[in-house]
């Protein structure tokens, strides 16, 4: 792609990722323009656009000079902020921010979570068996779906019959799956969530259990208990966090190992281990293509000034293949190590889900691994629309049961 092509993108629309393969794009960026400048189109303003690794976990790394109070995505870096400002773990800094993080990793810790990974664990393996024992599925639908919004929901011990109205706002609320969604309805979406989230935290204040929103209610910072809004704020942040972007990296997966037969071939004979396999699916999908930060004192990379007040955009989709980190970025290997991929962030605001995705995604892994031989896209899969997310709403697979797995009785 030559130079002068650079400008006509305009990473601030969700059609540029659906209309583009992007690969060209990010590549001449990494080589010609790691400080690319997306100019102010259509009514919104310019922001800088950061595709090279290191300068992206320097820009993570930097909480000094750049603050995630004022946004961390697009849409609200964009649209004048983010209403949890301060109080919404990912959208908060400083102090707040380490003591909150304290009480989330608290609730998100391995020990903690061992119940609920179990229960990962049983219901994966129970959803592909019977994918692959009634020869196929949508796999978006049926499988990817349902995993993580049942884990977060046992987490959050919302009641079962809650998860498919929480799925559809999720849904609504980040990716538009299609084109009749616009903000105003992402918009009305979130805030439904946020109602819902209300609603909970009084009957739990009332009633506590052992789940995480009487976790939640239990916490104090510097001796003051957590608020109401403050309780509301960050389950919508767990339910937005965790729903859609393990979803996505459990799609993309399917859909990557079903086109690469020689990594199918070595996940299935035991030539890989699961946990570097998890890592490799995470650095191909990279579901959230970025995330960014308002400057908030002036400071210079890679010669240029950065101004304060200015948006800087942090760009997955392009690290992850950044051939000076990774060797044969462009090569899907499931035995890659290192593997230091930047797909759950970097620095103080690091995926604090990231215990849980990658135990979703390893009993994916393991579930295909012992239950078929092999499956095949039965149709083409629908790309979601969005500047933020990437990956598909659709999954119809066709699967070849592997008999001898099934024959086994899980334990
Ligand atoms: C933060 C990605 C799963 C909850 C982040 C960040 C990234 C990320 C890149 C950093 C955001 C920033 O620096 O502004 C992912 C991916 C996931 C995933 C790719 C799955 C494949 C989860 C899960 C949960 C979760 C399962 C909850 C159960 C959060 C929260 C934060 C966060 C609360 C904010 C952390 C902070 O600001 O200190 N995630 N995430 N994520 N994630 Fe995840």
């Amino acid at each position: 792609m030559s130079t002068s092509a650079l400008d006509t993108l305009d990473l601030g629309d969700p059609a540029t990722f659906a209309d583009h393969d992007l690969d060209g794009f990010w590549r001449t960026l990494r080589d010609t323009a790691p400080m690319h400048w997306n100019p102010p189109l259509d009514g919104r303003r310019g922001f800088w656009v950061l595709s090279r690794y290191d300068d992206i976990m320097t820009t993570y790394r930097d909480d000094v000079n750049f603050t995630s109070e004022r946004g961390n995505v697009l849409v609200t870096l964009l649209g004048g902020g983010d209403a949890g400002a301060g109080r919404m773990l990912a959208v908060t800094d400083g102090h707040r921010h380490h003591e909150l993080r304290k009480i989330l990793q608290r609730v998100l810790s391995p020990r903690v979570l061992n119940e609920v990974a179990q229960t990962v664990r049983v219901n994966t393996r129970q959803w592909i068996r019977e994918a692959v024992e009634s020869g196929g599925c949508d796999f978006a639908e049926q499988i990817a779906s349902r995993i993580p919004m049942t884990t977060i929901s046992n987490l959050l011990g919302l009641p079962e019959q809650d998860r498919d109205y929480l799925l559809s706002l999720t849904k609504t609320a980040l990716s538009a799956d299609d084109e009749d969604v616009d903000e105003v309805d992402s918009e009305m979406a979130r805030n439904e969530i946020l109602m819902y989230f209300m609603d909970i935290v009084e009957d739990r204040r009332e009633s506590p259990g052992d789940d995480v929103i009487s976790m939640l209610i239990a916490s104090s910072i510097d001796g003051v208990p957590l608020s109401d809004e403050d309780i509301v704020l960050n389950c919508y942040s767990l339910i937005i966090g965790g729903d859609e972007t393990s979803r996505l990296t459990m799609i993309d997966c399917v859909h990557t190992l079903a086109a690469q037969r020689e990594q199918w071939r070595r996940l299935k004979h035991g030539e890989v281990a699961v946990e570097t396999a998890v890592d490799e699916v995470l650095r191909w999908a990279s579901p959230t293509m970025h995330f960014g930060r308002s400057v908030v004192r002036e400071t210079e990379l890679h010669g240029v000034r950065l101004r304060p007040g200015e948006i800087v955009t942090l760009w997955h989709a392009s690290g992850n293949r950044d051939e000076r980190v990774f060797a044969r970025s462009e090569v899907f290997d499931l035995g890659r190590t290192p593997n230091k991929h930047l797909a759950f962030g970097y620095g103080p605001h690091f995926c604090v889900g990231s215990y849980l995705a990658k135990v979703e995604i390893a009993e994916l892994l393991k579930a295909l691994r012992d239950f078929t031989t092999g499956f095949e896209p039965t149709d083409e899969a629908a790309r979601i629309r969005s500047n933020f997310l990437t990956g598909f709403s659709t999954m119809p697979v066709r699967f070849d049961p592997d008999h001898s797995g099934l024959k086994e009785v899980d334990r």
